[in-house]
């Protein structure tokens, strides 16, 4: 199961996961963007920061298929806001309310879907695979303070998890992407900034999604990688 499978890096990685051979399953709670994806392609509408929303969807997925093996926790919104903004007549610090979100799609639901789908995984005695899509942030990037935040508590939960789940032979990883080429870049970045990044990357470019879903399917199929945080970021330190 891909959350946030439906377009942009998550739409990527469900592609990867497909040529690979397996059965994949997209999770998202973009109706507009399910109805575009290829007709044999499973998907549910899932909201992953809703626990009602999840467990039913993924108790359907495991009531349909017998198991699930694989969970890519991918679903996030990029958000981005100074912590001080002396500019602003509403208020010159970061607003909570907003601070709030972004910790509650970045990071609770990764804990969500996680709970849901490790506990088949432990009363079936199956082994698995979650592999959670951090981000090159997570190490604070400047005007991100609560994205920066959300994606390193992802960092931190896959290290716990791998040594949690490990002794149940479930496997437990993150990939952090740097700045990819997707649309959700080009909506958060303008392209002076865009331009900077690319100058300050020592590959001189974006990534692309197809090397983070590479990433993936690499964690996936390696049975010896746990506990690992792979940077895909041609080398940029922010
Ligand atoms: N694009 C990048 O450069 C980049 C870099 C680093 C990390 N990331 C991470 O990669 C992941 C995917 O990002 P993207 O750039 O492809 O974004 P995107 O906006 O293109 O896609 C995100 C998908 O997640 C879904 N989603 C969002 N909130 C959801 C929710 N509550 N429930 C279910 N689905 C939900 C959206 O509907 C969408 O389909 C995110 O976790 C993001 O933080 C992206």
């Amino acid at each position: 199961m891909v959350t946030g499978g439906a377009q942009g890096l998550g739409l990527a990685i469900v592609n990867h996961l497909v040529a690979l051979g397996a059965t994949v399953i997209v999770a998202d709670r973009d109706d507009q963007a399910i109805k575009k994806l290829p007709k044999n392609l499973e998907a549910v509408h899932m909201d992953v920061t809703q626990v009602e929303s999840v467990r039913t969807g993924v108790a359907g997925i495991v009531d349909r298929h017998g198991r699930l093996d694989i969970l890519v926790n991918n679903a996030g919104v990029i958000s981005s806001e100074p912590f001080v903004n002396i500019m602003n007549p509403a208020g010159i610090m970061h607003d909570y309310g907003r601070f709030r979100e972004s910790i509650t799609v970045n990071l609770d639901s990764v804990f969500i879907v996680t709970s849901a789908v490790v506990e088949f995984m432990v009363k079936r005695r199956t082994k698995g695979v979650i592999v959670n899509i951090s981000s090159i942030s997570a190490c604070g990037n400047e005007g991100q303070t609560a994205y920066s935040a959300a994606k390193a508590g992802v960092d931190a939960m896959t290290v716990t998890w791998s040594k949690e789940l490990g002794p149940w032979g479930i496997r437990c990883n993150a990939v952090a992407p740097g700045f990819i080429g997707t649309e959700s870049t080009r909506r958060a970045l303008k392209e002076p900034i865009l331009k900077h990044i690319q100058t300050d990357t020592p590959l001189g470019r974006l990534g692309d999604a197809h090397e983070v879903a590479q990433t993936v399917g690499f964690v996936i199929q390696n049975d010896f990688i746990n506990g690992a945080v792979l940077n895909v970021n041609g080398g940029l330190r922010i």
